[in-house]
């Protein structure tokens, strides 16, 4: 009933509430939710998800840190999963921005959003125990896209300076960016119990957890866009193969041509204050190199040393 609806709003109010909240460069305000920072206007979407979404083996969940790539990853499972419903002449990447294509779940109401076609493919960024018990219990795929941290790091600034100028708040240096990023009181970190969350879950369940780079996407797209399609159960054919589907794909994914469509040049994402053009920029490998001081690489080499290399994941 409504009023039961209610009083189940208050409750997550109320919950949201008592939750420590943390304020910085990076807006908005934070919350601690379930060991990660999580931005508290997401958190009723949030936790509606997890209260309410019913995996489907079928399903397809894509998963990131932010500013790991995730744009791109979001461009290529949709395509790799819906080719036979549209081609490079009709997807709607061309009339719609990949994340208005995939949502994030945390961008949006819960229940829903059912009508989707199957297999429903949605996106999210929070940590894996974080995830909803039925998407964890079920089979359905769920494919992590991961970047090196110090990209990451060069990115996401870029992309929270030009919220903070659509906003006309001050600026701030990378230095004081790598600051807020290493007090990891910020988006759905810590990071780095992100990264080794669903890295060790895709060594103990190859078949339930992919785990890609977005480094290896740069190096070899081919091989990873059939990595990709064999993982969600719908391998290339040869015939696929020989006509180059792959290819295809690969050319109306890149970021040359999704930043060069109209609809991503301007305007903002749906109930968002973030324009489209904001997530496509340079995507390169290593560009960290021009911008990240010395000491700010030896501490994170330093903490990847401790968390990540005896895990065997290297960047
Ligand atoms: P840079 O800022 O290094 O250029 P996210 O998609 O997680 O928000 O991450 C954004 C980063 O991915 C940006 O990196 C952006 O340029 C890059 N990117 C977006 N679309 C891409 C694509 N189609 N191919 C390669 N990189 C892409």
């Amino acid at each position: 009933s409504s009023s039961k609806e209610h009083d189940q709003e208050d409750a997550i109010d109320e919950l949201i509430a008592s939750l420590p909240i943390s304020k910085g460069l990076v807006r908005p305000v934070h919350s601690l939710y379930q060991n990660f920072w999580c931005p508290t206007p997401l958190l009723p979407n949030l936790i509606a998800f997890q209260r309410h979404f019913e995996a489907k083996d079928k399903d397809i969940l894509l998963v990131s840190h932010p500013k790991s790539g995730t744009t791109w990853p979001k461009a290529l499972v949709f395509s790799v999963v819906n080719r036979s419903r549209f081609g490079i002449s009709n997807t709607p990447l061309l009339s719609s921005n990949p994340h208005e294509v995939v949502p994030f779940i945390e961008h949006k109401p819960w229940p829903g959003p059912d009508g989707m076609t199957e297999p429903r493919l949605l996106a999210t960024h929070i940590p894996y125990p974080a995830l909803p018990e039925s998407v964890r219990r079920s089979d359905c795929p769920i494919i992590y896209i991961c970047r090196n941290p110090l990209d990451t790091v060069v990115s996401s600034w870029h992309f929270h300076l030009q919220v903070a100028r659509s906003e006309d708040r001050p600026e701030w240096s990378l230095e004081e960016h790598f600051e807020t990023f290493c007090r990891e009181e910020i988006m759905f970190r810590p990071f780095w119990d992100h990264i080794t969350g669903y890295w060790k879950e895709s060594l103990e369940r190859p078949r339930k957890v992919l785990f890609l780079k977005y480094e290896d996407l740069k190096e070899d797209i081919v091989g990873q866009l059939k990595k990709v399609a064999e993982f969600v159960g719908l391998p290339f054919t040869e015939e696929e193969e020989e006509g180059g589907v792959i290819e295809e794909i690969a050319k109306m994914c890149s970021l040359k041509t999704l930043q060069g469509l109209e609809v991503n040049k301007s305007g903002k994402l749906l109930n968002t204050i973030l324009e489209k053009r904001s997530f496509f920029r340079k995507g390169v490998v290593g560009d960290w190199v021009d911008h990240v001081a010395p000491s700010m690489v030896d501490r994170v080499n330093s903490i990847m040393q401790e968390k990540i290399s005896p895990l065997g994941l290297r960047f």
